[in-house]
């Protein structure tokens, strides 16, 4: 009996005990805490849209949150072990879609710690000031949230606060936000505040937070002086200001006693050269200085930052030779140098950056031949060498370049023959080799291996004589361009009908005197959405065969193509947005049904035989009309009812007609082109004010008009500055003769004279 009660005793003591110790957070959960945990759930619409941004990454972890069960022990939350309270609440890409509201139950949870809210979807909230009644936490990320509204300055007062995430949300802050940040936030270790709108300086004692390791502040519309003082905090790791524009200054000298990682001031305006000094930033793993102005030549003490990984110097004014010292640079993996005025050659010693992925060094005035030290760099995948003075032929083994995936040479002298062997290199998708002076092809690779190969540009080089017919091996290109290839008498257009994914095709002035059937492309090609045939010999007999147009079809060249027809099949290309019949012998009528075209913008019938258009379509909707033809005649005055137009150009015609003053109530005109016709008559009307409110250029050349010109017409125009002229980037096609003659407004070879003379 006594053992039996020993033994029983024993038993329920076992069980005290393992209840105690052996599994603590067994019943540990607050009902308190419980209620606001389900009760915060409970505001919010928990699930995961398919077209969800984030839904790739994102499970509701509250599917794990059962009533019955210790909250403690649901996925996100960690309680403390003694009190039992929620201390860290991870709700990061859990699918949360709503408001967070001022009176939720979130901030009943006053003993949190951690809180990570990142990767919701709150619904451009603003950020309740009830956040500083959480005055324990210590990491706060509401990163990605689609939070918006001005910071409230109570996340201040989270002074316990080591990390801080409010990236990537529509926030932005008051002007004295990151003073007030820098007194009262001391213990901060990380700071991300990326793409909050903080439109003010960087205080130069943001160095005060002496435990600050990591500093995002990208494209937070900072401006004034680049705060140096920044290198002098003993603990910083990683600042990242990338895409601050408005902010300006110098690097200051380095001390060897920095800690620094990664450093990315791309964008900011730092005029001067790097110093020297660069050197002693020893830990530097990642550099980027892209478009900060700099000039000067590279010091060579960069060689000694030994632990580069990746170097980011593109589009500033460097100029001199690139070091030598660079191939001391072996952990390098990323390197771009483009856009940039450095001269000379690749260093030899590029043959020592064995782990180089990519390496960049376009748009430079690098000379000498193909830099067969590079041929060591068997990691490479992305080489470009475009836009510089290099010379010479490409080396025949370009296939030790195994991993190669992009190759551009575009835009050197290089001659001599395009080697086979590029193709044959299985990983490689796009070459781009235009505007050089190769005047051979032997072959598209004769690899057994299926190419990758999605983009090939071999345009304007000495390439002479046929097209070799392995071209059609290369199955899986998109865009190809072998335009002004000297491809003599006869070209075999059946050889480009296998490739059947080309979006893009430009076979432009392949001076061939054969002719290519429209109707055979297009049936063929079904995914084209550019073709450049100009200059080809075009035949649009039977496009009636065809059966389904390429649906896609946007952008169609066809000047200089023998056709005398207006091409009737366009009228069913419904996305037909740049249209160039030019040079043609077309005749007749422009068909009406051209204006309803719902996409077109750019529309060229310049030098054709044409005798008039008909009828506008009242609700014509294209901003640009060029027609530089035959036309007589007096203008359509429908033209006025073409309430969007931006751009009249009927330039070179033999129209015979008065100024359009009732072209003077278009709302949207900036470009009016009259010029070499047979326009008559005043200019100024006393009756009539000038209008033309938007109008930018206007060109009257050699027409016959008369009279005087008063100069208030032009008092009241607005529009020249140069900020208005960004709008006019669209107009790609024929732009050019409207950027250069932006400022000046032609009224030459007319007899006009100034009134104020
Ligand atoms: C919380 O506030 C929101 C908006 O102000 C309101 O619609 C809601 O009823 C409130 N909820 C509670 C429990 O008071
Ligand atoms: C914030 O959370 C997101 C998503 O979990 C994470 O990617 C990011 O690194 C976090 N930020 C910090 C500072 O830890
Ligand atoms: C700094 O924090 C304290 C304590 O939380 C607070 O009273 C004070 O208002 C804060 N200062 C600023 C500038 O936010
Ligand atoms: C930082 O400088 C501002 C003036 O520029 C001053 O008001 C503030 O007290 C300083 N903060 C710290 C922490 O020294
Ligand atoms: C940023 O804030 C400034 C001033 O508060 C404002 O002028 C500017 O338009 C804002 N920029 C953006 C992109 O919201
Ligand atoms: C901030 O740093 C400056 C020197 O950089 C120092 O003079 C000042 O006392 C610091 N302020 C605080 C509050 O630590
Ligand atoms: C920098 O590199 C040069 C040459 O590569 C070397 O002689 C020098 O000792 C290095 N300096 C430091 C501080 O590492
Ligand atoms: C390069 O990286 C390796 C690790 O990838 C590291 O051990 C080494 O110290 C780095 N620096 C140099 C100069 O190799
Ligand atoms: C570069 O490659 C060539 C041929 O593959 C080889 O002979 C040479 O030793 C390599 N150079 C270096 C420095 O690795
Ligand atoms: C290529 O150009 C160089 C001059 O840069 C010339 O010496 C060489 O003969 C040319 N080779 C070919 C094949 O045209
Ligand atoms: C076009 O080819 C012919 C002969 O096929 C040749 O005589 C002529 O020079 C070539 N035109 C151009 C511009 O190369
Ligand atoms: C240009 O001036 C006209 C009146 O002459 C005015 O109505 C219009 O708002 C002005 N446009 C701009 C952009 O200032």
């Amino acid at each position: 009996m006594g053992f039996l009660l020993r033994s029983i005793c024993f038993i329920f003591f076992l069980l005290n005990f393992l209840n105690t110790f052996a599994s603590p957070t067994r019943h540990l959960c607050r009902p308190d805490q419980r209620d606001a945990l389900l009760d915060f759930e409970s505001e919010f619409t928990i699930r995961n849209l398919d077209n969800d941004y984030f839904s790739s990454i994102s499970y509701p972890k509250t599917k794990s949150w059962e009533k019955s069960s210790d909250c403690c022990s649901w996925d996100g939350i960690t309680c403390d072990a003694n009190s039992g309270e929620v201390i860290e609440l991870d709700l990061s890409c859990s699918c949360f879609h709503g408001i967070l509201n001022a009176n939720s139950s979130l901030f009943k949870l006053q003993k949190l710690r951690v809180l990570n809210l990142a990767n919701n979807d709150f619904k451009s909230s603003m950020i309740p000031t009830q956040f500083n009644k959480l005055m324990e936490l210590t990491r706060l990320n509401l990163s990605d949230s689609w939070f918006s509204g001005i910071i409230p300055t109570e996340l201040l007062h989270l002074t316990k606060l080591v990390s801080l995430d409010l990236y990537s949300n529509s926030l932005s802050a008051e002007k004295s936000f990151l003073s007030k940040l820098v007194q009262n936030l001391t213990n901060l270790e990380e700071l991300y505040l990326g793409l909050v709108n903080i439109s003010s300086e960087i205080p130069q004692n943001i160095s005060n937070l002496s435990s600050l390791n990591s500093l995002s502040l990208d494209d937070c519309n900072l401006i004034g002086e680049f705060p140096s003082s920044l290198f002098l905090i003993p603990t910083i790791q990683s600042i990242n200001l990338n895409g601050n524009q408005d902010m300006e200054g110098t690097l200051p000298e380095f001390n060897v006693n920095n800690s620094l990682v990664s450093l990315d001031l791309s964008w900011i305006k730092l005029l001067g050269n790097i110093p020297y000094s660069i050197k002693n930033l020893k830990h530097l793993n990642t550099l980027k200085l892209q478009f900060c102005k700099f000039q000067g030549k590279i010091p060579s003490s960069f060689g000694n930052l030994t632990n580069l990984s990746v170097l980011d110097l593109s589009d500033n004014y460097f100029s001199g030779t690139i070091p030598s010292s660079f191939g001391n640079l072996f952990n390098l993996t990323y390197l771009d140098l483009s856009s940039n005025r450095f001269d000379g050659q690749i260093p030899s010693s590029f043959v020592n950056l064995k782990k180089l992925t990519s390496l960049r060094v376009g748009s430079n005035m690098l000379s000498g031949n193909f830099p067969l030290s590079l041929l060591n760099l068997t990691k490479l995948t992305d080489l470009s060498l475009a836009d510089n003075h290099f010379k010479g032929s490409l080396p025949p083994n370009m296939s030790l370049l195994s991993n190669l995936e992009t190759f551009d040479a575009s835009d050197n002298t290089f001659n001599g023959t395009l080697p086979s062997s590029l193709f044959n290199i299985p990983s490689l998708t796009s070459i781009v080799l235009k505007n050089n002076q190769l005047n051979d092809i032997l072959e598209f690779g004769n690899s057994s291996s299926p190419s990758k190969l999605e983009r090939l540009s071999l345009s304007h080089n000495h390439f002479r004589g046929s097209i070799p017919k392995s071209i059609s091996r290369l199955v899986n290109l998109y865009q190809l361009d072998l335009s002004h290839f000297n491809a003599g008498m006869t070209v075999d257009f059946s050889i480009f009908l296998q490739l059947k994914g080309l979006i893009d095709l430009d076979l432009s002035y392949l001076n061939t005197t054969n002719t290519v059937d429209l109707s055979i492309i297009f049936s063929h090609l079904s995914l084209l959405s550019s073709l450049h045939l100009s200059g080809v010999h075009v035949s649009t007999t039977k496009m009636g065969s065809v059966s389904k147009l390429p649906s896609r079809m946007n952008e169609l060249l066809l000047s200089g193509c023998g056709i005398t027809e207006f091409p009737e099949f366009v009228r069913n290309l419904q996305h037909i947005s740049d249209l160039d019949l030019s040079n043609n012998k077309i005749k007749g009528q422009v068909p009406q049904w051209v204006w309803k075209l719902p996409q077109l913008m750019i529309l060229n019938l310049s030098t054709n035989s044409f005798t008039g258009l008909e009828r506008f379509s009242n609700d014509f909707p294209r901003p640009e009309i060029i027609i530089h033809n035959k036309l007589v005649g007096t203008l359509p005055r429908s033209l006025k009812s073409c309430s969007s137009l931006e751009v009249l150009n009927v330039g070179s015609n033999k129209i015979n007609d008065r100024f359009p003053f009732w072209l003077n109530f278009l709302p949207k005109l900036q470009v009016l082109v009259l010029r070499n016709n047979k326009f008559n008559g005043l200019l100024y009307n006393p009756h009539q004010t000038f209008g033309f409110p938007k109008l930018q250029i206007i060109d009257i050349a050699n027409n016959h008009f008369t009279g005087n010109l008063p100069s208030h017409y032009f008092a009241d125009w607005n529009m020249t500055t140069r900020k208005d002229f960004s709008g006019f980037d669209y107009i790609g096609y024929g732009g050019s003769y409207y950027r250069d003659s932006m400022f000046e407004k032609k009224l030459t070879q007319n007899k006009l004279r100034n009134k104020e003379d």
